[in-house]
């Protein structure tokens, strides 16, 4: 006898992922995904206007690599129709392709492995400004400024406008903390507008003194797109420095907050990368299988059946990498951290055309940052009295998380 089929009222979840409930304790947000993943691959929420939550591997992985089925705008459950679609993440194949190959030579593994001495030269940096007070607020100190700071040297900004970035992002991505809804969609729109007028500034500064950098090349290079082998206009190149920023800042935060509070409960593990460096890149793809930061949203373009549902043409998915990560059909005993975990098919880093551009250049400084502090301050422990706070939304991450350690003497 075949099972019945279930309805979408059966599956119907009280699930919104921007309620702060879910951001403390860490693992709530992962308790509650496994409990949506336990009830089906494809699950409803009526928050937000209604929008189906797509909870496992195989279902997830479909959806990612049909891009004529699954459109990437809207990517998020709250979107600014005026505000306009990110370049390259929120268009569709053809559109999507150009612009895509356009950045693909500034974030390939040879021009990464060159940003590697740089990259540890400034997480040094940053370990020197602490390692010798023996206790550290780890976001603000170190884990917030190393993606800016990277970001910055990228793409050949001046470094002092780091403050900058880190204040606006924060509001365009999590809004005002304190305030109304329209309050915070206000600070959010403001926040979006001073961002654009930056990277305009940065725009007509390199169009004037073309220089070697990223941005000059970025501004000077021809481009194949739907209509046509032509340069990219000022709109263009703004709406795509703007990802590249969002896209790069609080997933590598997070990450790297996340690597500590998982090492700080697995502390055997901890030793074994303090005596043995060489396992750190393992590690880090198991840390960033655990805790997948992104929640990438999809629009249905046609009717269609996935996981036992039918999906309706013009409905919104969220898809669930975190939960997809520890799917047991792909891993085995997926909830249990295992540094030397091999093979490692996590979906982190999304799948398909849009797979993250950033991914080689995320995975050397989560590998070089924990190389060094596991060098410097390798018996880091939490504050108990001060504990961290983390964030849900489609990027989770953590907004503060205090440690001690012997001080570097
Ligand atoms: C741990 C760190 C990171 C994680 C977990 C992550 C995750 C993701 C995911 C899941 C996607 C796909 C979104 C979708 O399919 O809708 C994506 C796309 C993207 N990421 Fe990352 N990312 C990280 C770091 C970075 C960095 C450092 C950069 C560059 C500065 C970056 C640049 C991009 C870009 C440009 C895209 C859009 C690609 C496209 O649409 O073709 N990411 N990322």
């Amino acid at each position: 006898m075949t099972a019945p089929q279930q309805t979408r009222q059966d599956v119907t979840v009280d699930f919104d992922i921007y309620d702060p409930a879910l951001a403390d304790p860490v693992d709530v947000f992962q308790e509650r995904a496994a409990e949506l993943a336990a009830k089906g691959p494809v699950v409803y929420s009526t928050a937000h206007g209604g929008h189906w939550i797509v909870t496992r591997y195989q279902e997830i992985q479909e959806i990612l690599r049909d891009t004529e089925t699954f459109s990437s705008y809207p990517n998020n459950l709250v979107t600014n129709d005026a505000f306009g679609k990110f370049i390259p993440v929120e268009l569709d194949p053809p559109e999507h392709t150009g612009y895509r190959k356009a950045l693909q030579p500034i974030f390939g593994p040879a021009r990464m492995k060159k940003l590697s001495d740089s990259i540890r030269t400034v997480v040094n940096e940053l370990l020197d400004e602490f390692a010798r007070d023996g206790e550290a607020e780890y976001i603000s100190a170190f884990a917030h400024e190393l993606p800016a700071r990277i970001f910055l040297a990228l793409m050949d900004w001046p470094i002092e406008d780091a403050p900058l970035f880190s204040e606006a992002t924060n509001v365009v991505l999590f809004g005002k903390p304190v305030g109304t809804e329209q309050e915070s969609l206000e600070a959010r729109a403001g926040a979006g507008v001073q961002m654009l007028g930056y990277f305009e500034k940065m725009v007509d500064e390199r169009r004037a003194n073309p220089g070697a950098d990223i941005t000059s090349q970025l501004i000077h290079t021809e481009v194949e797109l739907v209509d046509g082998f032509r340069l990219l206009t000022d709109e263009e190149l703004t709406r795509m420095f703007f990802l590249l920023l969002i896209a790069g800042l609080h997933t590598v935060q997070g990450s790297l907050a996340w690597a500590i509070v998982h090492l700080v409960n697995n502390p055997e593990q901890r030793q074994q990368i303090v005596d043995d460096p060489g396992m750190i890149p393992d590690a880090v793809e198991e840390i960033l299988r655990v805790e997948a930061a992104v929640v990438p949203g999809r629009r249905a373009t046609r009717d269609v059946e996935l996981g036992g549902m039918s999906i309706a043409a013009g409905d919104q998915l969220i898809l669930m990498l975190c939960s997809a990560n520890r799917d047991d059909s792909e891993f085995d005993d997926p909830r249990h951290v295992d540094i030397a975990r091999r093979p490692n098919r996590h979906l982190s880093f999304g799948g398909g055309a849009h797979r993250c551009l950033g991914s080689h250049l995320a995975r050397i400084e989560l590998t070089i940052a924990l190389e060094e502090i596991h060098r410097r301050i390798p018996d880091y422990a939490l504050v108990e009295s001060d504990p961290p706070v983390f964030h849900a939304t489609s990027v989770r991450g953590c907004a503060r998380l205090p440690i001690r350690f012997t001080p570097e003497g």
